[in-house]
């Protein structure tokens, strides 16, 4: 990683996009020294039902974590997301669809998003869904997961979005946990020429224990693939929706009323289910895709995120719909049917701002000129990245060949938990360095400190944290908030901690470093060390298992899983192909571990804590760097590991 190789941004570039440096480093400071009078004014990008009087309220204080903003606000996010915007763009695409296949597309103006979201609302309604209802949604990458989730806000349910990737028992287990009263799906996803079994899934995660809190399932026909129905229980789409009226009054909800939970994993335990309100959430997703995307009239905006992760919902419905923006919803994948489907996109639909992830570009890039063969790309502006460190090669490629040279990018840091972009580089503002996130946004106040939580200072690399709150921030896990303030606020006292590890270079700008806890970022999604581990044991033949993360020349971090049977099992190739199926069973595809290895014993402590330093640094062919092992209960293990890796590689 070198900090020498600069992007400077050019005079064209300021003097046509929102901000120039000298308006970012003023604000930026007016942020941090008066966020009250900052955000009291920038709320103002959302239309109030009733104006906030009082805008910052939080406390990172031991035992008192309290987050709130303009706590005494009320809004409407479809509102704010539609109806406002149809005196002026009614006419305008406000959902531009690709389908899977490329002879498949469709636009949708804000006029028809309007009378598409009142209706199902009022379907909603009638099926007895009231304000504060959880609603999950387990949708395909069609304009009708906007329609549900706009739906939702509109009369004040709480959606929760289950990724159509996940298995019926991960359905199952945040059904159970956000006590989910209806289930939106669809027959069938498409994704690469493949289908989905999304109706499939939802049935088999409806015969789970504790599922019935959920009263109806209303299934999207999307491929008219042959499904399963249960009457009563099972309703169709169209059939709820059709007759409905085409207006629905909207709720007025506090600012910090729930918007929306999504779950997401820790270094621990079940994956947790990250809150987040309606009023600061709004203002911080609209807000950062103004200004990080330079958004202006007429761009055409395409991420490639799924709505099932915090991105889909930051960037490529909220934030992007509440500046009255055209979004790109892709229901396929950047490489099929051919490596070059990216860019025939982005020439089809002449996009304008390109949101995406380094593990499609370093799968696009292992293609060469195949990725931009028959295309230009000249209508692109602005590039963003997203999900994980890009290393600078990635990086280099996508400024080259997509970006054509001429184009920014944008390499936004942010989590689930933060519920917005909080580094990132502002395209007429930021000088680039290939490989940093740059600078905080607006009253963002990233700090880096020791593991005693003492703040360093000047260039130097450390833990990742916050020291105040910004508007987008999440409020609570869902129904416990003292796990919120165990995860997030106890490493170090009075400070947001993110997990992440990073270096700040001379010129202050940061450089993730990575997860410093047990998560793991394979292809830019998350993944506890410990949740593979419990799908792993939870086969019958193993008798233990430790996960860890290995660098992966696409994914970005594959997954290592230790395996030790119960005694009387053989490994075999048979076994190998079968455990790999069961964690994709268990969990997902995204889940599957990339190798098994099969392992006598695991290197543990005399208390028995498995050594994971040790194992993280035999996966990685580190093992000259193991560093002190004598107190491990039997050394021995570790040679014997090492030289099981050594065959393995
Ligand atoms: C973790 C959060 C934010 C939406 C997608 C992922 C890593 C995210 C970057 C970046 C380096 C990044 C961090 C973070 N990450 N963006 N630009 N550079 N690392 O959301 O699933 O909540 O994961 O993704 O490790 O903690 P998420």
């Amino acid at each position: 990683m070198s900090g020498n190789n600069i992007y400077p941004v050019s005079p064209e570039l300021a003097a046509n996009s929102l901000l120039t440096n000298d308006q970012y480093l003023s604000e930026y400071k007016a942020s941090i020294e008066d966020p009250e009078a900052f955000w009291g004014e920038k709320g103002k990008i959302l239309d109030w039902i009733k104006p906030y009087t009082k805008v910052k309220n939080s406390s990172y204080a031991p035992g008192n974590v309290n987050i709130k903003w303009f706590e005494d606000g009320e809004l409407n996010v479809s509102v704010n997301c539609i109806d406002r915007h149809l005196a002026s763009k009614g006419d305008q695409v406000a959902l531009l669809w690709e389908g899977d296949s490329p002879d498949q597309d469709a636009k949708i103006t804000y006029q028809e998003l309007y009378t598409q979201v009142c209706q199902f609302a009022n379907a909603l309604k009638e099926l007895g869904i009231k304000k504060g209802d959880v609603v999950c949604l387990y949708m395909p990458m069609t304009p009708e997961a906007a329609v549900a989730m706009l739906a939702c806000t509109r009369i004040g349910a709480v959606h929760s979005i289950v990724f159509g990737g996940f298995s019926p028992d991960a359905i199952a287990g945040r059904i159970i946990d956000s006590s989910s009263k209806l289930v939106i799906t669809a027959d069938e996803g498409r994704r690469g020429g493949r289908t989905v079994p999304l109706k499939a899934n939802v049935d088999e995660a409806l015969t789970r224990d504790g599922t019935d809190c959920v009263e109806h399932v209303i299934v999207f026909k999307n491929t008219g693939g042959d499904v399963n129905w249960i009457e009563g229980r099972d309703l169709d789409w169209t059939a709820v929706t059709q007759s409905q009226p085409t207006d629905c009054e909207p709720e007025a909800m506090n600012a910090e009323d729930p918007l929306f939970i999504l779950y997401t994993s820790g270094s621990t335990g079940t994956p947790k289910g990250v809150l987040h309100t309606t009023g600061g959430y709004l203002v911080y997703a609209a807000m950062t895709f103004k200004y990080v995307f330079d958004y202006q009239e007429g761009d055409i905006y395409w991420c490639t995120a799924d709505v099932g992760w915090i991105t889909g919902h930051s960037y490529l419905v909220y934030g992007p719909l509440a500046n009255g923006a055209t979004t790109l919803l892709f229901e396929g994948v950047p490489n099929y049917p051919t490596p070059a489907r990216m860019s025939e996109v982005v020439d089809k639909h002449q996009v304008t701002l390109l949101y995406t992830a380094p593990t499609a570009i370093r799968a696009l890039m292992a293609k060469g000129d195949e990725a931009i063969q028959g295309t230009s790309r000249k209508s692109l502006r602005i590039l963003g990245s997203v999900g994980e460190p890009i290393n600078p090669e990635a990086w280099q490629w996508y400024y080259d060949k997509i970006g054509n040279k001429q184009c920014p990018i944008v390499d936004t840091w942010w989590q689930t938990e933060t519920g917005g972009i909080l580094i990132t580089p502002l395209p007429g503002a930021t000088d680039l360095k290939p490989g940093s996130a740059t600078r905080p946004f607006f009253g963002v106040q990233p700090a880096l400190v020791d593991n005693e939580g003492v703040i360093l200072e000047g260039a130097i690399e450390g833990n990742l944290v916050m020291l105040d709150s910004w508007p987008g921030q999440m409020r609570t896990l869902y129904g416990n908030h003292d796990r919120f303030e165990q995860t997030y606020f106890s490493t170090f006292q009075n400070m947001y901690f993110t997990g992440d590890g990073a270096r700040r270079d001379e010129d202050g700008y940061y450089w993730i470093t990575g997860r410093v806890d047990d998560v793991l970022n394979v292809s830019g999604h998350r993944m506890g060390t410990a949740e593979i581990e419990s799908a792993l044991v939870s086969h019958p033949k193993i008798a233990e298992a430790a996960v860890v993360g290995v660098p992966h020349a696409i994914k970005g971090q594959g997954i290592y899983a230790y395996v030790t049977l119960n005694s009387g099992e053989y490994s075999s190739p048979e076994l190998y192909a079968e455990v790999k199926q069961w964690v994709r069973k268990e969990i997902g595809a995204i889940a599957t571990p990339d190798i098994l290895h099969w392992a006598e014993g695991l290197p543990k402590t005399r208390s028995g804590k498995i050594m994971r330093r040790i194992l993280r640094k035999i996966a990685t062919g580190e093992s000259d760097q193991l560093g002190d092992t004598s107190t491990l209960a039997d050394p021995s293990v570790v040679d014997k590991l090492i030289k099981e890796n050594q065959e393995i590689n």
